[in-house]
């Protein structure tokens, strides 16, 4: 196994745990996913990276969110659990290394700490909140958004329907935690945080491609169950369910994306 590599003072970042199944290509992401980072530019204005302020960026993707806050003038870290996702970051400029975002070791160190689309990635919210709560320093803000309640409905529906078809029950294999607003406040506030923010609105996305390109791009964790001679049928199958619902008269797809996004703070007084 590879030594962990250290953190930003010295302490180990934890190995990486990415969700199983799920691979990120990053040729397929920018081909399929660039409206990940697009759409979360106006949240770069809830963030209001200032220069010289000091920021982690949980989930980094390939980095373009990152680059941003860093021609803001901010000293900005990317982490991410994808080695192959780190490297497009890093082709860009930007200062990013794997990272498990469930076993932060940072001191508090940073003046805040932004996520766009990833933190629905963790299913141990209260670890990563802890996490963020210590790796802040006292009065640093969290500035995140992520999958809400209901998100992408409508496709992990048709996605468990194809899969049941077949005797296996996505939920035993499903990545994603899509919680509601008071789930999320609940977990901030006892997390020792202070929600300045938070709140839930449907985004529907028209996507750059097909369904099964998001799918694929996407939903690796569900296809990693089904054996590789079936996967082509699921896909097929999924996006069939899907048509009379997600996709438009002129033969785009959309899905139906839900966001949860919040502001919380580390009161001035915490450790
Ligand atoms: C999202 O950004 O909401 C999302 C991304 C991948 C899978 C599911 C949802």
């Amino acid at each position: 196994m590879r030594a962990p590599s250290q953190g930003a003072r010295g302490r180990p970042i934890n190995a990486v745990a990415p969700s199983a199944g799920q691979d990120w290509d990053s040729e397929r992401y920018a081909r399929n996913a660039r409206f990940v980072s697009t759409l979360g530019e106006d949240l770069l204005a809830l963030l209001d990276a200032r220069p010289g302020e000091r920021i982690l960026d949980l989930g980094c993707g390939d980095g373009v969110l990152t680059a941003k806050i860093a021609a803001a003038g901010a000293n900005v870290l990317g982490i991410d659990a994808s080695a192959a996702q780190i490297a497009a970051a890093r082709r860009l400029g930007v200062e990013a290394r794997t990272a498990d975002a469930q076993a932060l070791s940072f001191d508090p160190e940073f003046d805040a700490v932004f996520s766009n689309a990833a933190l629905h990635w963790m299913k141990q919210p209260d670890a990563v909140i802890a996490g963020v709560r210590r790796a802040l320093r006292p009065g640093g803000r969290f500035v995140a958004e992520m999958g809400g309640h209901g998100n992408v409905g409508a496709v992990r529906t048709a996605l468990g329907a194809a899969l049941a078809r077949r005797g296996i029950d996505a939920g035993l294999h499903d990545p994603w935690y899509f919680p509601t607003v008071e789930d999320y406040r609940g977990r901030l506030q006892a997390g020792g945080f202070v929600v300045e923010t938070i709140s839930d609105f449907a985004r529907p996305t028209v996507l750059p491609g097909a369904m099964v390109d998001w799918l694929e791009t996407f939903a690796g964790a569900f296809l990693a169950a089904v054996n590789p001679n079936e996967r082509r049928a699921v896909l097929a199958e999924t996006a069939a369910a899907l048509e009379p619902s997600l996709k438009n008269a002129d033969g785009s797809w959309w899905v139906d994306y839900v966001r949860l996004r919040f502001h919380a703070v580390k009161p001035a007084g915490g450790s």
